[in-house]
Order: C-alpha cells, then sequence, then structure tokens
C-alpha cells in the first residue's frame, strides 16, 4: 500500500509541472477579460479590408485586417458573419513623412483590435468575442465593457461591424 502510495504521489508530483506548463501556454495572461481573445497568430499577412483615419486626439491610421472567413463573407456579402470569422483593427500614430511634405505614414503601432464570430459563445454580445491589445497585451476590464455597447448602438443592422470592403 505504502509502496503504491509513494509511487502515486511521485506520477503526480512528476506531472503537475507539465499541467501548469499546459494550462499556461494558452496565456490567461495574453487574453481579454471578459471574452478570452487573444491576437490571432499571422494576422500582419492577412488581407486588407480597409483603410481608416482617427482625427485628433488620437491622431491614428488604421487598417481592417480579416481572415480567410472574413474575406469570403465580404465578398460574398455576407450578413451576419459565419462562425470563425476574425476581424482586427492594426493602428498606428500618424507621423509627417521625413522624405515628403504632404505624405502621412504609420509611426509607432498604438493597439490592436480584435475581434471573433461564435454565435454560441458570445450570444450575449451579439455572437462576437472583443479584444484590445497594447504590445500584446490586454488591457483591462472596464475597456472591454465599452465594445459592444458603442458597435450595437451603431451598426446593429450590419452584424455589429463598421467597416465596409474599400472598392
Ligand atoms: C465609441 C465607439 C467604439 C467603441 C467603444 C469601440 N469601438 Fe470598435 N470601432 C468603432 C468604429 C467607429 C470602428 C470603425 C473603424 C474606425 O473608425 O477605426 C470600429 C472598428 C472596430 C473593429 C474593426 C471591425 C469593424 O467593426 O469595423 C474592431 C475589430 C473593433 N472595432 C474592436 C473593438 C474592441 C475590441 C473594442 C473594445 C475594447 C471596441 N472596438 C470599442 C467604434 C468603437
Amino acid at each position: 500500500m505504502i509502496v503504491l502510495a509513494v509511487l502515486l504521489l511521485v506520477v503526480v508530483l512528476t506531472c503537475v509541472p507539465y499541467l501548469v506548463t499546459i494550462a499556461f501556454a494558452q496565456g490567461p495572461a495574453d487574453a481579454s477579460p471578459i471574452f478570452g481573445v487573444t491576437v490571432p497568430e499571422g494576422y500582419k499577412q492577412w488581407e486588407l479590408i480597409a483603410p481608416a483615419e482617427e482625427a485628433a486626439p488620437l491622431d491614428e491610421l488604421r487598417a481592417v485586417v480579416g481572415n480567410r472567413t472574413a474575406i469570403d463573407a465580404y465578398q460574398d456579402n455576407k450578413l451576419p458573419f459565419p462562425d470563425g470569422t476574425i476581424l482586427v483593427k492594426r493602428a498606428w500614430k500618424r507621423k509627417q513623412s521625413p522624405e515628403f511634405a504632404s505624405a502621412t505614414i504609420p509611426g509607432e503601432a498604438t493597439t490592436v483590435q480584435v475581434m471573433v464570430k461564435d454565435s454560441k459563445k458570445y450570444a450575449s454580445t451579439g455572437g462576437w468575442g472583443f479584444g484590445r491589445f497594447i504590445n500584446g497585451k490586454p488591457v483591462d476590464e472596464a475597456q472591454h465593457r465599452t465594445c459592444f455597447a458603442c458597435h450595437e448602438a451603431r451598426v446593429k443592422s450590419r452584424d455589429y461591424v463598421f467597416t465596409r470592403l474599400a472598392p
């Protein structure tokens, strides 16, 4: 009995570090509060949906990009967006080109904002999970409470999405 108990203890103690590693590999620290959304891998290679510009005080250049599911839905004018759609809004400080007076170029990156469609998981927020990240780290819960309200108030009829495919 004692030998068995000791053996069991050894097995458990050996496994614990692995289990902890697995649990944190997904990085709860890297997932947004409330929604558990993370920055999707490879988004810098995704196709452009549309650029945008934000006036002062933010003064930003932006680009909304999407994964394959998102681009296909846009091209087919499909609303609501299907599950698996991911939209990412990249943003940079607006910067004067050092080489050309009238040109504006992206300065430092400010935020990465993500919307993930999962109609079951996020049923209470129109089927969308939200995440806002600065330097890869999610911002606080209070900011995440504002996302759906603003999108719902203005673009509910477009499945809560502002951005249209650039012509
Ligand atoms: C006060 C209004 C407002 C709030 C709050 C807000 N958004 Fe948005 N969001 C916008 C507008 C307007 C756009 C259109 C693009 C632009 O102007 O930058 C947008 C665009 C987006 C997009 C690109 C898809 C689309 O709908 O066009 C994502 C992704 C996004 N927001 C995520 C978020 C997240 C995550 C939060 C919360 C942390 C959030 N938004 C909070 C107004 C808002």
